[in-house]
């Protein structure tokens, strides 16, 4: 980004802020103060005033500056960017809601744009995410080990696959020790941040609205950490209005993980799998979820055959979730396996009040379970890292090939008897 105002900030006041009216000042105020900011910090008189003081004294770490009383916004912030120097994060306010504006505005170096009238819980994130910048490590992320990609697909909802992708991306993170992104493809009701008791912040609302903004810097800024060596990128995107993407940002955000992360995990929702294939192909794994249930086969056995056909190189791990200790199964792990002419590779017992306690504290599942709910994701995550080391052919069912899945489900209709078995 052609930013003037985005190198390594250095000792200087922490916060200054200029703004045009009094309610603006009296938001401002106890929210700087939550940062450990003085008040008195908050100046009045707008971006003619910032452009005056800035030339004059060294610019803070973070400045907020008003604009509502700028005529010509974006050469105003130019001149601003002449006085202010190097380092500074730049937050402004206005009341002209123009995307185009504010697309300029972020091109030509501010950090965010905040459109009047706003609230306080968004000067408290903008703040926040300024904050986090400036403590965390500046400069693009650069991944030292190559990256190893995995895709999770859940073939049917509910199966526990955000689960599994979190708690394995944890994994990777705090026991393979490799800096970890988890991409939470589930834009409209994605939990990845949730799961983590995160907030899951606008970045892939914003890559998806703009994909020529993401590149390192874009990743670093929108990704939400977790803890040091995994960070999120999930989204709450408004259920009003059907995802407009042709999947340009999805791809691009992949690529730049892939940079900047030793290892990414792909949580993708079986129908964002069927909009946005291209998602799997880079994938080293793919990681099939599932439980034990006749549905749950049949689309195991067609996801198994898609992935086949869609991406040969990519290497598969089935996983069973929330299987059930006893006999209360709907399909036996044997005949699940036999529908889908292969191994189920790990899986993971139904334990609803370890589950429940993970959402409680806002763990991954991982990260709290022990003995037999704990022994699977070790073993997920030293397959998945000896899947990306290898060369060689995929893994998918031998004859799991796009026409071998009709005759698979057929298999399995016949197989059994049972009436609800014509479902599929
Ligand atoms: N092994 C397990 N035992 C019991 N409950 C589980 C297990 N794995 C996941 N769950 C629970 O199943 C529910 C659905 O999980 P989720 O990961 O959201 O599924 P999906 O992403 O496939 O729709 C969640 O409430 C989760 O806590
Ligand atoms: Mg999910």
């Amino acid at each position: 980004m052609n930013a003037p105002f985005q190198a390594r900030a250095g000792l200087r006041e922490p916060f200054t802020a200029f703004v045009c009216d009094e309610e603006t000042a009296d938001m401002l105020r106890p929210v700087a103060v939550e940062h450990g900011w003085s008040p008195e910090k908050v100046n009045m008189g707008g971006l003619r005033n910032a452009v005056q003081s800035l030339s004059v004294s060294a610019s803070p770490n973070v400045l907020f500056v008003d604009l509502s009383e700028s005529a010509d916004p974006l050469n105003d912030i130019n001149a601003l960017a002449e006085v202010c120097e190097p380092g500074t994060i730049v937050i402004a306010a206005g009341q002209v809601n123009d995307v185009r504006l504010y697309r300029d505005l972020v091109a030509s170096g501010i950090h965010d744009y905040l459109l009047k009238p706003f609230t306080v819980d968004q000067v408290r994130d903008t703040f926040a995410n300024a904050q986090a910048i400036l403590s965390g490590p500046r400069g693009e992320q650069q991944a030292e080990k190559p990256n190893v990609m995995s895709a999770v697909i859940g073939t049917r909802g509910g199966c526990g696959a955000s689960t599994i992708a979190s708690s394995l991306a944890w994994m990777l993170g705090e026991k393979a020790e490799r800096s970890t992104a988890l991409l939470d493809l589930d834009v409209h009701f994605g939990t990845g941040a949730l799961s983590l008791d995160l907030e899951p912040g606008r970045g892939l609302t914003d890559a998806i609205e703009n994909p020529s903004r993401i590149d390192g810097l874009f990743i670093e800024r929108a990704m939400v950490r977790a803890n040091e060596r995994l960070s999120v990128l999930s989204a709450e995107a408004p259920i009003n209005a059907p995802l407009q993407t042709d999947g340009t940002a999805f791809f691009q955000l992949q690529e730049e993980m892939k940079n900047a992360f030793e290892a990414t995990v792909v949580d993708l929702p079986r129908h964002m799998m069927i909009q946005y294939p291209h998602m799997v192909h880079d994938a080293h794994v793919a990681i099939v979820c599932s439980e034990l249930t006749l549905a749950a086969t049949r689309d195991t056995i067609r996801v198994l055959a898609w992935l086949k056909s869609n991406a040969p190189q990519t290497k598969v791990i089935t996983v069973a979730n929330r299987v059930p200790a006893g006999g209360a199964l709907e399909i036996s792990k044997k005949d699940f396996e036999q529908s889908i002419e292969r191994n189920i590779d790990i899986v993971f017992p139904f334990d609803a009040k370890t589950a429940a306690q993970a959402a409680k504290l806002g763990k991954p599942l991982a990260e709290i379970a022990t003995g037999k709910l704990g022994a699977p994701f070790a073993n997920l995550s030293n397959m998945v890292l000896s899947h990306a080391s290898e060369e060689g052919a995929d893994t998918v069912g031998k004859s799991g090939g796009g026409k071998g899945a009709k005759n698979l489900v057929d298999n399995l209709k016949n197989m059994l008897s049972k009436p609800k078995a014509e479902a599929a």
